[in-house]
């Protein structure tokens, strides 16, 4: 496989809103975000991506852009965006914008001269279609769980299509006016500094060629709108879109992109991630959807540790010798890893986190961890459904009542799952407000940060913040960096449930193993040990002879002979 700059990286993921807020207005900005360059720097990581920092009424946190080439002024400015392409320059970091052009904001220009005229040019940017006898023009289920069609103001029957919410309707990518449009605005980008994307839900770019009717699959009578995905036609087009894009923007910059893609069956992966893929990498996220349901978070079942594990080794087998996939045990859409992966009364224990930490950031392939992963932020509780911010938590609070779950039984669903869990203000000190603000925070800082902060753990070698710094200076040390980012993977152990235990071998051979139990287990040793390299534990392993015993959410690394 070709070497690539940023094979050996090492990604995060700043949600700007809630990362640090540097004029007291409540809101995150981007001199914040220069202010933790420091902290980001100690920490090791090098590839940032900024969720979106555009001109954006957000209605679904900036992911409705109304100005791709602008700055929204909640943020900063573009003089402060182009001292952060700067300053990370300096630090031998890079910086990842994210890329939405699935669908922009309902208040974009392009999308208010549609609504004025609907036949003219602009008309063609956006999906309008006619309805079908008084009714939409078909009966897909959006993302965020309603109809996909909403009514264009002022015309009897006639619709326009977004996936997401009303106000982030559909971009027409069969118009080629406006995939040029597109790229000329990912070019001036990329001509700015700027390494590369976060590419958001782009596999809905392509479209089939007719909109029709799925088996309705939930008693609203509506089909969930990923049905479409599976069309030939619609995959023709995702692959012309692709292609065509990458080969005019991306490839002529030698930017670096990695995809948001959902479900992409092994056979397609090249296709995404290959050495002629559209992408340089594609987020696994085979464990995020492990359990999950079609009918809605109300009828999801939460991963054990041994399904996340499962999840990342057949993901890990898939992309070997094809490409690199992105690890996450957390985003911005997801519920805090470690609250969503580790076993209930363990997710704010310090050791339990660390063993999760070590597998995700030891896997082969890019990891990205998402802004207070590093310090064991966790999911928030809810007192109740007015406190929710997200959208999408606000559609699956409705979707938890209409199939038959009492309030309060709907709350504890919302609660696990919200996305506003990984969107609470990074914890940076004990101070008011979690130190993220000398204002009112726009949403309120998770009441754990008195012992939860970066602070606190910058001063405790045992802390998290001070495991993850170790394992990715183990990453980048030269002494492993070959065989931890361009090693071979191979699983062992996989009959022992809670345990994940895999080879990563190049120059090296290095066994990790990783406990994610509250049980000591007794391993034996596929051959002799020349080295403990990493350990989670304050006390020397239990090593013996051809054995070893693992206590409860030990993390070890050992090279072996
Ligand atoms: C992606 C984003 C998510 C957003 C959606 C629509 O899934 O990660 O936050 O709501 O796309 O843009």
């Amino acid at each position: 496989m070709q070497r690539q700059w940023w094979q050996a990286s090492v990604g995060y993921q700043i949600w700007p809103k809630s990362f640090n807020d540097s004029n007291g207005d409540g809101m995150g900005d981007i001199p914040g975000i220069l202010e933790k360059l420091d902290y980001l720097q100690q920490l090791g990581v090098d590839l940032l991506w900024l969720s979106p920092i555009y001109p954006s009424p957000l209605a679904d946190e900036g992911y409705d852009i109304s100005d791709y080439c602008g700055v929204d002024p909640r943020f900063g400015t573009m003089a402060d965006l182009e001292r952060l392409i700067s300053e990370t320059k300096r630090r031998g970091m890079r910086l990842l914008l994210d890329l939405v052009v699935n669908h922009c904001s309902d208040e974009h220009p392009w999308f208010q001269k549609a609504l004025a005229d609907p036949e003219g040019p602009y008309g063609q940017y956006f999906y309008f279609r006619r309805g079908k006898n008084g009714a939409p023009p078909c009966n897909w289920r959006g993302y965020f769980g309603a109809g996909v069609w909403s009514p264009v103001p002022g015309r009897a029957d006639l619709y326009y299509l977004h996936l997401f919410h009303e106000k982030q309707p559909d971009l027409n990518w069969s118009n080629p006016a406006l995939r040029r449009e597109i790229y000329q605005m990912v070019n001036w980008w990329l001509d700015k500094g700027i390494a590369g994307f976060r590419v958001d839900a782009i596999v809905n770019i392509g479209k089939p060629d007719s909109f029709r009717d799925y088996p309705a699959d939930r008693p609203d009578g509506l089909a969930d709108c990923c049905n479409m995905l599976a069309e030939p036609s619609a995959k023709a087009h995702l692959a012309e879109y692709l292609t065509e894009l990458r080969d005019n923007t991306f490839r002529p910059h030698g930017a670096f992109t990695v995809g948001e893609v959902f479900d992409t069956d092994p056979a397609e992966l090249a296709a995404f991630i290959g050495p002629d893929g559209y992408f340089s990498s594609m987020f696994d996220f085979a464990a995020t959807c492990c359990g999950k349901s079609p009918k809605g978070w109300w009828a999801a079942r939460r991963p054990s540790p041994t399904d996340y594990r499962d999840c990342c080794f057949s993901s890990q087998k898939a992309a070997q010798g094809v490409g690199f996939l992105s690890n996450v045990i957390e985003n911005h859409d997801e519920p805090r890893g470690a609250s969503h992966y580790l076993p209930l009364g363990f997710e704010e224990q310090p050791r339990a986190q660390k063993a999760l930490a070590a597998v995700t950031l030891l896997l082969r392939g890019l990891p990205f961890l998402y802004q207070g992963q590093e310090l064991g932020m966790t999911n928030k509780p809810f007192a109740s459904i007015h406190e929710v911010d997200d959208v999408n938590t606000k559609g699956e609070y409705a979707a938890c009542l209409a199939a038959g779950l009492r309030a309060d039984d709907a709350l504890e669903v919302i609660a696990h799952y919200s996305r506003d869990n990984a969107r609470t203000p990074v914890q940076w000190s004990a101070q008011a407000n979690a130190g993220f603000t000398a204002g009112t925070p726009w949403m309120p800082v998770n009441l754990r940060y008195r012992s939860v902060n970066a602070e606190a753990q910058q001063a405790d070698p045992a802390s998290v913040l001070n495991f993850y710094k170790k394992l990715i200076s183990l990453r980048k040390d030269p002494a492993y960096k070959e065989t931890l980012v361009w090693g071979d993977f191979e699983p062992l152990y996989t009959e022992r449930e809670g345990l994940a235990a895999f080879w990563r071998r190049a120059d090296k051979k290095l066994l990790v193993l990783s406990n994610l139990s509250d049980e000591a287990m007794l391993l034996p040793l596929p051959g002799p040990v020349r080295a403990v390299v990493l350990n989670s534990r304050q006390l020397p392993p239990e090593l013996e002879q051809q054995a070893l015993i693992l206590a409860p959410w030990q993390a070890l690394v050992l090279e072996m002979e």
